[in-house]
C-alpha cells in the first residue's frame, strides 16, 4: 500500500539508523516513545525499495576457506531467506582461479618479513570474472583495517542488490587489489582472526535478516538493539514465576500502551547503564 511517504524515506535510507528520538546525551531525557506508525512506514518504503529493486539480492564472496562459511551460511533465518528466494549466497574458492598446479594463492612478501600475501593474480582473475557477469554495488575486503562495521553499514548495505566480498587470509592481500579493485574495507572489531571468512558471515547474516520477509513479524528487526541506537529492552517467557524469579507485572497486565512506555523505559535504562557511549553517537 503506497503512502506517499516512500520516496521521501527511501532517501533518507541511506544514513539509516532509524528516525526513533534519542536521548543526545547521557543525561537528557528522550523526548517522545518510539512510534509504532514510524517504524510501519519505514518497513513500507523498504519494502517498496525492494518492489523496485525486483530481483533477489545476491552475494558472491571469493575464500580459500568455502567449508568455514557453509554451515553458518546454510541455518535457520539465512537459510529460510534462501529458500524463499529472498537471497542467493553464492561461494567462490580462490585456488579455482589459481593457475599453478598445486592451486597455490599465497607468497612470499617482498621486502622481507613473516608471513605469506595472497597472490594478486587468482584474486584479479576471481573478482573480474564475476565482475563480467554482473555489476556489483560494493566489492568488500574483510581486514581489520577497514571501517568499524556496524547497524547503520548494515542497513546501508541491506538496501544493494550484489556485494562481492574478498576474504582476507594470512598477512593480507597484494596491496594492489586494495587499490584498483576494492571499493570498501569493512572490518568487524578491534582484533585480529585467522581469516575473513567469520567476518564475512557475521556480516551476511545482519543484512540478510535486515531483508523484508526474512524475518515473520516485519518490526521485529528494526526493533533490535542498535537499530535507533538503544538496547532492547529485557524479553520473558512462561512460566511467569520460576523458582520466586517474577516476570514484571507490567507485561502481564494486557496494557498494551503501558507494555510498550516500559520496554521504551526499559530500553533507555540499559543503554544508559550497559552502552552510554551509543546515546552519544551522532550517527
Ligand atoms: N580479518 C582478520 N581480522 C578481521 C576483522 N577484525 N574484521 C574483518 N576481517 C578480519
Amino acid at each position: 500500500m503506497a503512502t506517499g511517504l516512500e520516496n521521501l524515506r527511501i532517501y533518507s535510507l541511506c544514513s539509516i539508523t532509524l528516525t526513533h528520538p534519542k536521548p543526545k546525551t547521557r543525561n537528557q531525557k528522550p523526548k517522545t516513545q518510539n512510534s509504532k506508525l514510524e517504524t510501519l512506514n519505514y518497513v513500507r518504503s523498504i519494502k517498496c525499495l525492494y518492489l523496485q529493486k525486483e530481483k533477489q539480492m545476491r552475494f558472491d564472496i571469493i575464500t580459500v576457506l568455502p567449508e568455514l562459511l557453509e554451515s553458518p551460511l546454510n541455518f535457520s533465518i539465512i537459510k529460510r531467506a534462501k529458500d524463499k528466494g529472498l537471497v542467493n549466497i553464492e561461494l567462490h574458492n580462490l585456488r579455482d582461479f589459481s593457475k599453478n598446479k598445486h592451486r597455490q594463492v599465497d607468497d612470499y612478501p617482498f621486502g622481507g618479513k613473516a608471513g605469506m600475501v595472497m597472490m594478486i593474480e587468482p584474486i584479479h582473475d576471481a573478482i573480474n570474472f564475476l565482475k563480467s557477469q554482473r555489476k556489483y554495488d560494493e566489492i568488500i575486503y574483510t581486514s581489520p583495517d577497514g571501517e568499524l562495521f556496524d547497524q547503520k553499514i548494515a542497513n546501508e548495505l541491506s538496501l544493494k542488490k550484489n556485494i562481492l566480498i574478498l576474504c582476507g587470509h594470512y598477512k593480507g592481500i597484494d596491496h594492489r587489489i586494495r587499490e584498483n579493485l576494492i571499493t570498501r574495507e569493512i572490518s568487524i572489531g578491534n582484533y585480529v582472526l585467522t581469516g575473513g571468512e567469520i567476518a564475512a558471515a557475521v556480516m551476511v547474516d545482519s543484512i540478510v535478516r535486515l531483508l523484508p520477509d526474512a524475518i515473520s513479524d516485519e518490526t521485529s528487526a528494526l526493533s533490535d538493539s542498535f537499530q535507533d541506537n538503544l538496547l532492547a529492552p529485557p524479553v520473558y517467557t512462561r512460566p511467569a514465576e520460576f523458582n520466586g524469579w517474577k516476570v514484571p507485572d507490567i507485561l502481564l497486565s494486557g496494557n498494551e500502551a503501558e507494555i510498550e512506555k516500559w520496554k521504551y523505559e526499559q530500553s533507555v535504562l540499559r543503554t544508559k547503564n550497559l552502552r552510554p557511549d551509543l546515546l552519544n553517537d551522532e550517527d
